[in-house]
């Protein structure tokens, strides 16, 4: 873990591995402890986030799944007991690249981890059959460009959950924080996300849980 370092740019201030990276990272691989925060904090207990998480176990042998951002590998829990896929585990910080790789070998799962940009993947068009990026678009300095990409690469489904813009009026301190902190960034609406979606040819619906929106898309 580094020190307090501010990035230039929200996605710059994660990939420096921000103390809180540390703290976030161990409350999520904890579900009890993590729904209970989301609930009090958040007013969500972040089902919707472990039920895209349970959504590998769905995707076909050989298939492939992207997790845009890894984090921790809170997503690879959902690889235990799944077929054989490909799993590409991307995040623009290598520590929490490493956390894992550790996460990978703990489960005893196979995992690609990969260091980019969400905003450009080095990955073809319409290469992945699950693409999910949890409690990401809230990091993201553009995510809307994120959205884009996510549909560019993937094709079939998507699932999306973060921190609303939108949230209501009981939230605006934890977003104001954040943002002060540079760990949250613009964030989006659930209208925005699923407009952006639409517009790149997805059958969307977005489910407001609190302060969070989790989105489920499939190329139409
Ligand atoms: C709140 S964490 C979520 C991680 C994980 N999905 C989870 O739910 O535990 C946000 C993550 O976004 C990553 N991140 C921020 N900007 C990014 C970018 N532009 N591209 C890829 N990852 C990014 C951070 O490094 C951090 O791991």
């Amino acid at each position: 873990m580094t020190g307090w370092r501010r990035g230039s740019d929200v996605s710059d201030t994660w990939r420096l591995d921000h103390p809180w990276a540390t703290v976030y990272t161990f409350g999520m691989r904890h579900r009890l402890l993590a729904g209970a925060v989301g609930r009090v904090a958040f007013g969500t207990d972040l089902a919707g986030m472990y039920d895209a998480i349970a959504a590998i176990r769905d995707v076909p042998a050989g298939g492939t799944v992207l997790d845009v951002p890894c984090g921790g590998g809170v997503a690879l829990s959902g690889l235990v007991g799944a077929p054989p896929l490909r799993y590409v585990a991307v995040d623009i910080a290598p520590a929490m690249l490493r956390r894992t790789a550790r996460m990978a070998a703990r489960l005893g799962v196979v995992v690609e981890t990969l260091e980019a940009d969400v905003a450009a993947l080095p990955l073809q068009d319409r290469s992945v059959d699950l693409c999910l990026s949890l409690t990401g678009l809230h990091c993201f300095p553009d995510p809307r460009a994120a959205v884009r990409e996510l549909a560019r690469v993937s094709r079939d489904r998507i699932a999306l959950t973060w921190l609303r813009s939108d949230a209501g009026l009981r939230y605006r301190p934890i977003l104001a924080a954040g943002r002060a902190a540079d760990l949250v960034g613009r964030s989006a609406t659930a209208d925005e996300v699923g407009g952006w979606l639409a517009e790149a040819g997805f059958d969307v619906t977005v489910q407001v849980d609190g302060s969070f929106g989790y989105a489920q898309a499939r190329r139409g």
